[in-house]
């Protein structure tokens, strides 16, 4: 894929996410107002109770916190509320409105810009810890998004990063059946990335997976990768099937790949 192809799929990606900003698809109420975002935020935390510990939202009190492709601001509002000191970013400017009208309401700092993970408007070592979440394996270059992550990261500092895991039961089982029912869309370089693509809707135009090997070799220039998988609970799944795949399955084949590392 050369890089003309990559902008003109990025313009693409930036149109999917302006028109659906993450996590507005779980609420019917008017998009920027009080009981938007707390509708929103109870939803992500109410539904995946086991992310304010693995993200370690209350760990970066007093430092220089960055999120890539912040969304609507939720998880960034739990590191700002814990005393991290906090910079968004997002390829599009509907989330980065929601953002900054968020924090407003709440009366915390943020440096909320839009950007491109690609392309970091930032120094080098500029952040103690990097964070992202569901957002690296939807632009074009994810290699290049994660040198920029590199790059922005002060010796000594901490990511949390999730990407999508292809060696999880949602790929192994989904993708298969996914085919029986769809065609391969015009464009798609695989089925696997075509499978994944929907699972942030019908008309996202990008996403990818990667296996654990995979990122360690993206991840190589970092400093005591960790990879821990983990699934969302999924509602329309009985409490019985999440509860077993929590307890048994997901650690090993879950779909969301929770990576942490350092520099030296
Ligand atoms: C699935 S949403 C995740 C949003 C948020 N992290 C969350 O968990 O709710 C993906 C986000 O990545 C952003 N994004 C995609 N490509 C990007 C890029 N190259 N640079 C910055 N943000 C990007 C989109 O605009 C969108 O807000």
């Amino acid at each position: 894929m050369n890089e003309t192809n990559d902008e003109s799929l990025k313009a693409q990606v930036r149109e999917y996410w302006n028109a659906h900003p993450c996590g507005t698809q779980f609420t019917e109420l008017e998009w920027g107002s009080k009981k938007f975002f707390d509708e929103v935020e109870r939803f992500r935390y109410g539904t995946q109770p086991f992310m304010r510990p693995l993200m370690e939202f209350d760990n970066f009190r007093g430092k220089r916190l960055l999120e890539i492709g912040c969304g609507l601001g939720t998880d960034l509002l739990q590191f700002a509320r814990s005393g991290a000191l906090v910079t968004g970013v997002d390829l599009t400017p509907a989330s980065i409105e929601l953002v900054r009208r968020r924090f407003a309401m709440e009366n915390l700092p943020v440096d909320a810009r839009v950007a491109d993970a690609e392309n970091l408007p930032f120094a080098d070592a500029s952040f103690d810890a990097v964070y992202s979440f569901g957002v690296l394996h939807h632009t074009p270059n994810t290699q290049k998004a994660i040198d920029e992550v590199y790059r922005v990261l002060k010796p000594g500092g901490r990511i949390v990063i999730m990407l999508y895991h292809k060696n999880s039961i949602h790929v192994y089982l989904g993708a298969p059946l996914f085919r029986l029912s769809h065609r391969l869309r015009p464009g798609a370089r695989t089925l696997i990335e075509d499978w994944v693509r929907v699972y942030d809707g019908a008309e996202n135009p990008l996403g990818k997976a990667y296996s654990r090997m995979e990122i360690r070799g993206m991840f190589s220039k970092f400093s005591n990768l960790r990879t821990i998988a983990c699934d969302p609970i999924r509602r329309k799944y009985p409490a019985a099937v999440n509860w077993l795949n929590q307890k048994l399955l997901s650690r090993r084949w879950g779909f969301w790949l929770v990576i942490k590392a350092g520099k030296h």
